[in-house]
């Protein structure tokens, strides 16, 4: 079998699109290519299987593109990251959470008024049902956080009936707002939970990361007052989690909203794939990692076992499928470590020297550099988060209520277009060959 692809640019000025070529047995197939705003060209293979008979075979989808969408722009090459055209470095730096979620959803940053009406909105769905406390109440006291979140979101179906209905517009903008508002209570119900502690109710009066922040570090017995720099770094990192395309946990939350799933389901889906380290695990994971190591003599060890095809173990917050240059959001995350540290007057912290050290060893250790692989934005993340008292254990469920506006933006945007069909990947079969069933005592 002889397959072949090749660009063509038709000239004429009838018809000014650009296809490919095919090549497949002789016969030769056009398949159209479509431009987008900024980024590669995508090649159109939809109808391929039709009419060629065969498919493309695209594991891990390293080049396949799995949707449209106008959100989010990434150049890994370039170490790049725009939600909705603006760089994430201007947004972490003059914008604000709730701003960016406005944004994420809507398209175009709030005028004053836009914005107030959204975050009131916002602050009046914090709190979740009362009898959703039983549900939390029914998990082992040391569930992870995360295993909880899993769980409660899931089960907001099962509360809230009247936004469950993905064909009513309103419902959908209801169960957003739900989510982005009730996220960080459930998030900081389940820390509370799993240390043994009473939850807190959300505060309308308190904006939202100093919302969260009292819900998790308040206790009935004494007055608890959010530091407002502490409150600034925290919707910092709520902002640079807040969106990144179509990476695993949200092509899974499309996935699952493909077949008409709810949006409770499909969030609780999201987090579920968010959990694993090579994804949103990777905070805890790195600063389980930098703890390890504990001192900056035994750096060479560990880059040494992350080098060896013969160890599982990798550098983790190292290395990104798209990011083949600096993770953007890692820039912003180191200067917001050394801020942190500093403003609680943490001094000469061991573990953001050997976080430092390392970064510095492995950008000068060839097999970094030839892999290309760069610091991510969990590389930091979890300094800012110790600092600020977080257990490692909490470090993902903050990566969960951060990225819940991206994947409902994202979600939104797959339910609003025309041509949305369920997700159904082809396969390369490798197995047996059709065969005749042999009795037990047979074979
Ligand atoms: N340490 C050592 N080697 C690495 C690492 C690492 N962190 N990451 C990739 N490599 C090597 C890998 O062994 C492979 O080598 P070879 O070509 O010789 O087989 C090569 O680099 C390419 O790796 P890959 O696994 O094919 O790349 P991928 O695009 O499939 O994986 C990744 C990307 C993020 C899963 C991976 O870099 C990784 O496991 N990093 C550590 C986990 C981590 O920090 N994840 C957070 C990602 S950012 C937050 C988020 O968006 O979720």
């Amino acid at each position: 079998m002889i397959f072949m692809l090749h660009h063509l640019e038709r000239t004429d000025m009838a018809d000014t699109r650009k296809t490919a070529t095919l090549t497949l047995d002789g016969k030769t197939y056009d398949l159209p290519i479509h431009s987008p705003t900024v980024g590669p060209d995508v090649v159109d293979i939809r109808k391929l299987y039709a009419q060629a008979g065969v498919f493309t075979y695209d594991p891990g989808f390293t080049s396949t593109a799995a949707c449209d969408s106008a959100i989010t722009f990434i150049d890994g090459e370039e170490g790049v990251l725009l939600h909705r055209g603006y760089p994430i470095g201007q947004l972490a730096a003059d914008s604000h959470y709730l701003e960016v979620c406005y944004l994420l959803l809507y398209g175009e940053l709030p005028s004053a008024e836009q914005l107030e009406l959204f975050e009131t909105t916002v602050t009046k769905h914090t709190m979740i049902h009362e009898q959703m406390h039983n549900f939390f109440r029914g998990f082992r006291r040391d569930a992870h956080p995360m295993a909880t979140m899993v769980g409660v979101v899931g089960a907001m179906s099962a509360f809230y009936h009247d936004s469950t209905d993905i064909n009513d517009t309103w419902q959908r903008e209801v169960a957003s707002f739900r989510l982005i508002a009730k996220m960080p209570t459930i998030a900081a119900m389940a820390y509370k939970y799993s240390i043994g502690q009473p939850f807190v109710y959300p505060r309308n009066d308190l904006d939202y990361a100093s919302n969260f922040l009292n819900m998790c570090f308040s206790v009935p017995a004494e007055d608890y007052v959010v530091d407002p720099i502490l409150a600034r770094a925290m919707d910092r990192i709520f902002t640079l989690h807040a969106d990144h395309e179509q990476n695993a946990s949200t092509s899974t939350v499309r996935l699952a909203s493909s077949s008409g799933a709810n949006p409770f389901a499909c969030i609780a889906a999201g987090i579920a794939c968010l959990w694993g380290p090579a994804h949103g695990g990777a905070n805890q994971a790195c600063l389980e990692m930098l703890n390890e190591i504990g001192t900056v003599d035994r750096i060479p060890e560990f880059i040494a076992r992350a080098k060896d095809k013969d160890d599982p173990f990798r550098l983790m917050g190292f290395g990104h499928r798209v990011y083949k240059n600096f993770d953007p959001r890692a820039t912003v995350m180191k200067q917001s470590a050394d801020e942190v540290l500093e403003l609680l007057g943490i001094h000469n912290n061991p573990i953001l020297q050997v976080a430092k050290e390392l970064e510095r060893e492995a950008l000068e250790d060839p097999y970094f550099a030839e892999k290309k692989l760069f610091p991510n934005v969990d590389f930091y993340s979890g300094i800012i988060l110790e600092a600020m008292g977080f257990p490692t254990s909490m470090f993902t469920p903050i990566f969960a209520l951060s990225r819940t506006v991206g994947w409902i933006s994202q979600w939104k945007e797959q339910l609003s277009d025309p041509d949305l069909k369920i997700g159904r990947p082809r396969q390369l079969y490798t197995g047996a060959t059709a065969r005749d069933y042999v009795e037990v005592e047979d074979r």
